[in-house]
């Protein structure tokens, strides 16, 4: 089996290739990432030298370079991870998530048409849907849930997904998509809500929670993500959208006062800080159809992923402090130099 991974020299995407070269040796793994700030060669050290995994620097948008893989590699299935990720960037500079996020997947989607393949796989997010009340805590997001979006990066999210389904309908191209829940775990961008708050509470300064913190998300140890897809890509029926998440609901001002107790800092490091625009108030998937259908239950329970998160990024300091102080773009170039 030959598989492209879209995106993976960023955090599910590389935690995906590690989970695949680990559990399927005979596949070959070919990483297409062009490597924005949010990608990161040095996630991958660990692989670079396994001989069924290729790493190409190419942009997803790259019509001619994604054809020229295509042709030399003859993928047989492809996961789209790349993707421009953070909603704060998108709500300050919208554009590049509409050219990675939806011209990206188009490009894609019409490599996979042009040399054929068994599976297209469109890694999606819950965050098409919408939110939720607060005061509602029996409403759950199901695969039938209009799409409603909130974000310039959501709304980007759910346009790739619309074009995922239209090239089902129209091309018969073998799609499959899946809208997963907030991930946690190892080499997440320290942008995001848990890897922010776990660097900056180690540098002991300020943890900006916006507004009251009461905003929801429901979180999932990211290798329980990758097992999901796995199920998907191997056993799921195309055409078919795949809810992913671990009912696992927790407010923002929780998750940051347990890293303060993990990390033995002070609650008094908490600052609250102006409103996120648009602000999604409560994520909430039901995962019954991937249950049901494709026997996925999520492994890792908060308690546990949360230590092992933040044990990960205590141990591994001169990753996310390369890429802070962006000493990261001095390894690229030596890495790179011959
Ligand atoms: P990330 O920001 O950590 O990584 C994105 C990767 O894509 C980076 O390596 C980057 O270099 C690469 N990339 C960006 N633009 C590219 C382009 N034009 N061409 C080639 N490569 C490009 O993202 P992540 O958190 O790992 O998310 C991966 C996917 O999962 C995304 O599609 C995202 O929408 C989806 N998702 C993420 C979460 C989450 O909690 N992080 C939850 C649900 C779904
Ligand atoms: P984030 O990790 O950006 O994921 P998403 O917006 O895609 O859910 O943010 C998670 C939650 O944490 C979200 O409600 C915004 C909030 N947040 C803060 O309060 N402070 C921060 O510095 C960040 C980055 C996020």
């Amino acid at each position: 089996m030959n598989i492209i991974v879209t995106g993976g020299a960023g955090f599910i995407g590389s935690n995906f290739i590690f989970h695949m070269l680990g559990k399927y040796p005979e596949y070959r793994i070919v990483c297409l990432d062009c490597l924005t700030y949010a990608g990161n060669l040095s996630t991958l050290q660990s692989v670079m030298d396994n001989p069924n995994f290729r790493f190409v620097k190419e942009n997803i948008t790259d019509r001619e370079a994604v054809c020229r893989l295509f042709e030399g590699e003859h993928p047989d299935i492809v996961v789209n991870f790349a993707a421009e990720t953070h909603v704060d960037r998108s709500i300050e500079a919208p554009e590049v998530f509409l050219d990675t996020n939806i011209k990206g997947t188009a490009v894609l989607m019409d490599a996979c048409r042009k040399y054929g393949i068994s599976r297209y796989h469109q890694v999606s997010t819950d965050e098409v849907y919408g939110d939720l009340p607060l005061d509602r805590p029996d409403l759950f997001f199901t695969e039938e849930t209009p799409i409603h979006t909130s974000s310039p990066y959501s709304s980007s999210k759910a346009g790739a997904d619309l074009l995922a389904a239209a090239y089902y309908r129209t091309y018969g191209l073998p799609v499959t998509i899946s809208r997963c829940s907030n991930n946690y775990g190892p080499y997440q961008f320290p942008e995001k809500l848990i890897p922010l708050m776990i660097a900056n509470a180690l540098n002991d300064k300020p943890l900006p929670v916006y507004g009251k913190g009461e905003n929801v998300r429901d979180w999932l140890y990211v290798e329980d993500h990758c097992k999901a897809i796995d199920l998907i890509i191997h056993k799921g029926c195309i055409g078919e959208v795949y809810n992913i998440g671990g009912h696992n609901e927790m407010r923002n001002i929780d998750i940051v006062k347990i890293i303060c107790r993990e990390l033995e800092r002070p609650e008094s490091l908490i600052t609250y800080i102006a409103d996120r625009k648009g602000h999604d108030m409560r994520y909430a998937i039901d995962p019954a159809k991937i249950h049901r259908e494709l026997g996925w239950l999520p492994e890792t329970k908060f308690a546990d992923g949360i230590k092992k998160t933040v044990k990960w990024y205590l141990e591994h300091r001169e990753w996310w402090e390369d890429i802070i102080s962006g000493e990261y773009r001095e390894y690229y170039k030596r890495m790179y130099s011959n």
